[in-house]
């Protein structure tokens, strides 16, 4: 009983510091999680609020980046840019990203393994094609805005390998979703072009607005997200990335658009909109620079210091992927070696012109 108590001393705290943060779980918390609450409308309030000061924190930093940027941004949900880097430029970064030698962590979801390296501030300082694109000021502008928080994103280099078979479950991520409540950006340069073969990224153009069809669809999947025990349906996910039918996908009006393009090109996209991996019809590898920038979307605030917050982040984030590192080891889930990644054998990422 006692240690009962203590447990919740400590919970309660955190518990209530994820609801006022980025915490989306439906069940680990059980403030987050539950039912009336929801029926009173938490999660539709946590949404609106969200999605209010996202757009104030835009606006204030419309100045950093030229408006044909923030138009498709603010229309789409995604901006996508090919011929990114120059050529040379480009050619360098993908001979060099194919050599590269990290501390990779392998990640399998279903018959995908994803293949990550985190590129901080040290494993930068080996790569200085990585570091050089990790400095392009458009990049850095388009992503401080696009996150809304001024703050450079983490950066890794990620090699996604298709139909590997570790797991014969399917791919969750081939699912369209949102990846949580509130607005937050991923970003990818990809070093391989994308298509049918390795998987396209597909995205739901205007998903990542809201509106009230939207909103009706966000409220009855937080009461379906706030079921217990045997009522979870195995298929799925509680984790609060809502996953999205087809059927609500074409009532909310929406339009899948899959984005197959040639290497070079970069994406960003506003993750609360929908999107997942597309299916992949061959064994293949995908190489992308990839991004990410998520922060505490009921910080009114953005930092006026971007490279000492985003210096801090990478430290925080460091740690804490080491923490988690053996619990998925331990679940079967990923598998961590230092050295290179997974390429495909006798062959060039691009041809020089
Ligand atoms: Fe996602």
């Amino acid at each position: 009983m006692l240690s009962r108590i203590l447990a919740l001393t400590w919970k309660i705290p955190k518990w209530s510091f994820e609801l006022v943060s980025w915490g989306k779980s439906f069940k680990n918390n059980p403030i987050i999680g539950s039912y009336w609450l929801n029926v009173f409308g938490l999660h539709v309030f946590r949404v609106i609020v969200a999605h209010i000061l996202f757009r104030v924190r835009l606006f204030l930093l419309s100045p950093i980046v030229p408006s044909e940027y923030r138009g498709e941004f603010i229309k789409n949900g995604y901006i996508l840019r090919e011929n990114f880097l120059n050529e040379d430029q480009f050619f360098r970064l993908a001979e060099e990203l194919d050599q590269f030698e990290g501390p990779v962590r392998e990640i399998i979801e279903g018959t995908t393994v994803t293949q990550r390296i985190f590129m901080d501030y040290e494993e930068r300082r080996k790569a200085p094609e990585f570091k050089k694109l990790a400095e392009n000021q458009l990049l850095d502008r388009l992503m401080r805005f696009c996150s809304s928080k001024n703050r450079p994103p983490l950066f890794y280099i990620e090699n996604l390998c298709n139909h590997e078979d570790v797991n014969r479950r399917p791919d969750p991520q081939r699912d369209l979703h949102a990846d949580t409540f509130h607005p937050c950006v991923k970003a990818w340069l990809y070093i391989d072009e994308t298509s049918d073969n390795n998987g396209a990224y597909i995205y739901v153009p205007g998903s990542h607005k809201l509106s009230w069809k939207r909103l009706k669809w966000e409220y009855k999947e937080s009461l379906e997200a706030c079921k217990k025990g045997s009522k979870r349906s195995p298929g799925r996910y509680w984790d609060g990335s809502f996953r999205v039918a087809g059927k609500d996908l074409s009532e909310m009006g929406y339009q899948i658009k899959k984005l197959s393009v040639p290497a070079n090109t970069l994406v960003i996209g506003n993750v609360y909109g929908f999107h997942c991996r597309g299916e992949a019809l061959q064994k293949s590898k995908r190489m992308t620079v990839w991004m990410q920038a998520r922060d505490n979307p009921f910080n009114p605030l953005f930092t006026p210091f971007p490279k000492i917050t985003a210096r801090v982040f990478e430290g925080i984030w460091k740690k804490a992927l080491k923490r988690l590192d053996q619990g998925k080891i331990n679940s079967g889930e990923q598998r961590n070696f230092y050295g290179r990644l997974s390429r495909p054998k006798q062959k060039k990422i691009v041809e020089k012109a």
